[in-house]
């Protein structure tokens, strides 16, 4: 990966988009998680201090191109001004007369964040001319939006094209963090992986099954992965279709690849009841559902993953949010901390993993954990992140200018 960094530039005095991912998860008009915002501080920092005149663009939500007052970023602006501990403006829109007589009006040092951008449709659509009127906004473009570079917009790829465009501190960290997994990772290379259903992540088990030393899987989707060797999972989720999980299951014996299943479960009669939570073994599960791996799994993917050099965690092993579904991830996280202590590399990210550590309290222990859901997905896939791209491609054409 070739890019520029913000600090291959001078910034100084002068005025700069910055796309972050300020999609924060919103209740009633509150800022729920504020991990996102907390990524973008570094950044933000290094800019105001240099007396940069800073425009920040996000998205927030999915309004599908209307304006949709309950999904606007003014509150995202109070909670990261709080954060930063220090005063940020608001512009209510990010193109027309408001967003220009905003960018016109700021001053060295100043942070103004602009409206949701994809309040727009030409946001979604990467439509050129909607591109160009971003970039009228600054001099200099800053993609620090890791978590939303598997889009191809306007304001994540399209501006791109019309300013220099050189990484945020965030961006460089996740691709450095990430790095390590795709370029000679240290072995063995292990992935836990966990989520609803195995049809989410046949592109990551693909992309993986090249690189990794073994897989141990939780989750809804263990559930089918065990439905394809025969087991009888009683009620428990899983993919009506086991025709992935089987050729994931024939695929790694080809490629020498070690496939975990849980050996044991936490079983209940329902999926919202922790009073009738029960290790059970395989066989026992009759008309229950699985709701965790069994303490038994727990134990032997711990001795898996103490093992490992590099290691990613891509999905809880059961419905953590319930006490009594908690161990399997439990016992795992406390396993990667320990590896990660005696040197190993970890990342944890894709959908519901940094949730899931940072609930249970090992996220601080992990090397790396990513900001990215479906960007950090799309990575693990093997798939090229349009927004990166696009910074490379500025890259390769600053140097040829
Ligand atoms: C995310 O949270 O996945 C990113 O912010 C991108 O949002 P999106 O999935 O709505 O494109
Ligand atoms: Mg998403």
């Amino acid at each position: 990966m070739q890019f520029r960094t913000l600090n291959d530039v001078d910034v100084r005095g002068m005025r700069v988009v910055v796309r972050e991912d300020l999609n924060v998860p919103m209740k009633d008009g509150v800022v729920g998680d504020e991990t996102r915002i907390v990524a973008t501080l570094d950044t933000l920092r290094y800019l105001r201090n240099r007396g940069a005149r800073v425009a920040v663009l996000s998205h927030l939500g999915r309004p599908d191109g209307k304006v949709v007052p309950s999904l606007s970023l003014r509150p995202v602006a109070a909670a990261l001004a709080e954060r930063l501990g220090s005063d940020v403006g608001f512009a209510g829109d990010c193109v027309g007369p408001v967003a220009d007589g905003a960018a016109a009006a700021m001053e060295d040092g100043e942070i103004v964040v602009f409206e949701n951008v994809r309040f727009h449709p030409e946001e979604e659509a990467n439509d050129p001319a909607f591109a160009r009127e971003l970039a009228k906004l600054g001099e200099i473009y800053v993609n620090d939006a890791f978590g939303t570079a598997h889009r191809a917009h306007a304001s994540t790829e399209g501006v791109a094209h019309y300013l220099p465009a050189v990484a945020g501190f965030l961006m460089e960290a996740e691709l450095q963090a990430l790095a390590a997994l795709t370029n000679d990772p240290k072995k063995p290379f292990v992935c836990a992986i966990g989520g609803a259903k195995v049809k989410d992540k046949v592109g990551v088990f693909t992309n993986l099954l090249d690189r990794v030393s073994a897989f141990v899987i939780g989750g809804g989707m263990a559930n089918t992965f065990l439905a394809a060797q025969g087991v009888d999972v009683g009620r428990s989720l899983r993919d009506a279709d086991l025709g992935p999980a089987t050729q994931i299951i024939a695929l790694a014996r080809e490629k020498n690849v070690s496939l975990h299943v849980p050996t044991d479960a936490v079983v209940s009669t329902a999926f919202g009841d922790d009073a009738n939570a029960t290790a059970v073994a395989l066989a026992e599960i009759g008309d229950r559902m699985i709701l965790d791996i069994g303490p038994e799994s727990a134990r032997a993917y711990a001795e898996v993953l103490r093992g490992a050099r590099t290691i990613v965690f891509n999905g809880p092993m059961g419905v953590y949010e319930k006490p009594a579904y908690q161990n399997g991830t439990r016992t795992i996280g406390a396993a990667i901390a320990d590896a990660t202590r005696a040197g190993a590399t970890s990342v944890v990210g894709g959908g519901d993993a940094a949730a899931a550590a940072a609930e249970l309290g090992f996220a601080s222990e992990m090397t790396h954990v990513s900001t990215g859901g479906g960007a950090t997905l799309e990575f693990l896939e093997g798939k090229t992140l349009p927004g990166v791209a696009a910074l490379e491609r500025a890259a390769a054409q600053s140097a040829t200018a």
